[in-house]
C-alpha cells in the first residue's frame, strides 16, 4: 500500500471517527433534551377573564421546572388544563410527543375570545383527569385533597388501584387476591420509603400539616407517574419543613426517575431546586431562564413587588 493510500485511509477513518463522535454527542444532546411536556400558546378563558394567556413552555426529562407568578397569575389554572380539569380555550398540550389536549374557540366562545392565536388550532381534544393520570401525569393540590377520614395506608392504596386490572368479573370469581396482595405490599414499601409507615393506620386528616403534604406526594407517586406536578408543596410549612421538602423533591426526582413541574411562592425553595423557571403575570409569560436570570429580571421584580412596569 502506498503512503498516499495509507494517508487517505487514515483521513477517511478520522472523518468516520468525527462523524461517529458527532452522532454520539447529537444523540446525547437529544436524550438530554427529551421532551416530556410542552405547552403551546395555552389559553384558558373564563367568561371575560383570560386566566392563562398564550403560555408556551417546555419541560424536559429529569428536569425540575418551576412556574412562578404573583397571586392570581394563572398558575393553578395552567395545572388544571394539563391535568384535564379544564379543556383549554385555545392552544395545545403535548405529553411525551402525544397531543394530550387541544382547544380552539368555537361557536359562542369564538365571538367572545379575547386571547391570542385564534385560528391557529383547529381541534378540540380532551382527556379526563383519570385518563391523564393513567398516561403518567400525577399532581398534588394547592389545598390538600386527601381523604381525611381514611387511613394513611388507604389514601395511598386507593391510588395504587388506579392501575389495577381487576373488574366485577374477576371479583366474582375471586381472582383479585394476588393483585390486591401485590398492591398492598407496594403500598407498604412506598410508605416505608417515605418514612410514613409508622403512621399507616392514622387518619390522614390527623397528621401534622407538613406530613399531610408528604402523604399527598406519596399518593401521587403511587400512580407511577412520569411527570409530577406539585402545586405549592411548601404552602403552610415552617422553614425547617421547607428545607426538608427541597431535599425530598430532589430525592424523589432521582429515585423515581421523575420530571417535575412545580408551582411555588417560596422563592428559596424555587431558586434552590429548579433547573429552569417560567414566570407568568396576568396569565402571560413575562420571563424564563435559570433561577439567577429570572430573579434579576426587572419584569419579575416589578410583578412581585407591584412596582410600575419596568421597560
Ligand atoms: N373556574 C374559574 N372560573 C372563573 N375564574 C377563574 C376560575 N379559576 C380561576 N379563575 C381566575 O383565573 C385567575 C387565575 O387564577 P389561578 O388560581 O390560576 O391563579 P394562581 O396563579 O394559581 O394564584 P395563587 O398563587 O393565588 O394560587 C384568577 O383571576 C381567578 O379568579
Ligand atoms: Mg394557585
Amino acid at each position: 500500500m502506498s503512503v498516499q493510500e495509507m494517508e487517505k485511509r487514515k483521513d477517511s477513518a478520522a472523518a468516520e471517527g468525527v462523524k461517529a463522535s458527532e452522532t454520539k454527542s447529537e444523540t446525547a444532546a437529544a436524550q438530554k433534551k427529551e421532551n416530556v411536556l410542552r405547552l403551546e400558546d395555552l389559553t384558558m378563558q373564563f367568561g371575560g377573564v383570560v386566566a392563562v394567556n398564550n403560555l408556551s413552555l417546555e419541560v424536559n426529562k429529569g428536569e425540575i421546572v418551576a412556574l412562578i407568578g404573583p397571586n392570581g397569575a394563572g398558575k393553578t389554572t395552567a395545572f388544571n388544563c394539563i391535568t384535564g380539569v379544564y379543556q383549554p380555550t385555545n392552544g395545545r398540550i403535548t405529553f411525551l410527543g402525544q397531543t394530550l389536549m387541544e382547544g380552539c374557540p368555537t361557536g359562542r366562545a369564538a365571538k367572545t375570545y379575547a386571547g391570542e392565536k385564534a385560528g391557529k388550532y383547529t381541534k378540540n381534544i380532551h382527556h379526563s383527569p383519570d385518563e391523564i393520570c393513567r398516561a403518567g401525569i400525577a399532581r398534588t393540590f394547592q389545598n390538600i385533597r386527601l381523604f381525611p377520614k381514611q387511613s394513611v395506608f388507604d389514601n395511598v392504596l386507593v391510588a395504587k388501584h388506579m392501575r389495577a386490572k381487576q373488574n366485577p368479573f374477576t371479583a366474582t370469581f375471586g381472582l383479585n387476591h394476588a393483585e390486591e396482595k401485590r398492591m398492598r405490599e407496594e403500598t407498604w414499601a412506598l410508605l416505608k420509603e417515605q418514612n410514613l409507615d409508622s403512621y399507616a393506620s392514622y387518619e390522614a386528616g390527623s397528621l401534622p400539616y407538613g406530613m399531610q403534604r408528604r402523604l399527598e406526594i406519596a399518593r401521587a407517586l403511587a400512580t407511577d407517574p412520569k411527570l409530577l406536578c406539585l402545586d405549592e408543596p411548601a404552602a403552610g410549612m415552617n422553614p425547617q419543613e421547607t428545607l426538608d421538602l427541597s431535599d425530598f423533591i430532589k430525592k424523589i426526582r432521582d429515585q423515581y426517575h421523575l420530571t417535575i413541574l412545580l408551582i411555588e411562592h417560596h422563592m428559596n425553595l424555587v431558586m434552590g431546586i429548579s433547573d429552569r423557571i417560567y414566570c407568568i403575570d396576568f396569565g402571560k409569560l413575562i420571563a424564563k431562564g435559570t433561577a439567577e436570570e429570572v430573579a434579576n429580571d426587572p419584569k419579575v421584580i416589578s410583578a412581585y413587588l407591584g412596582m410600575q412596569e419596568v421597560v
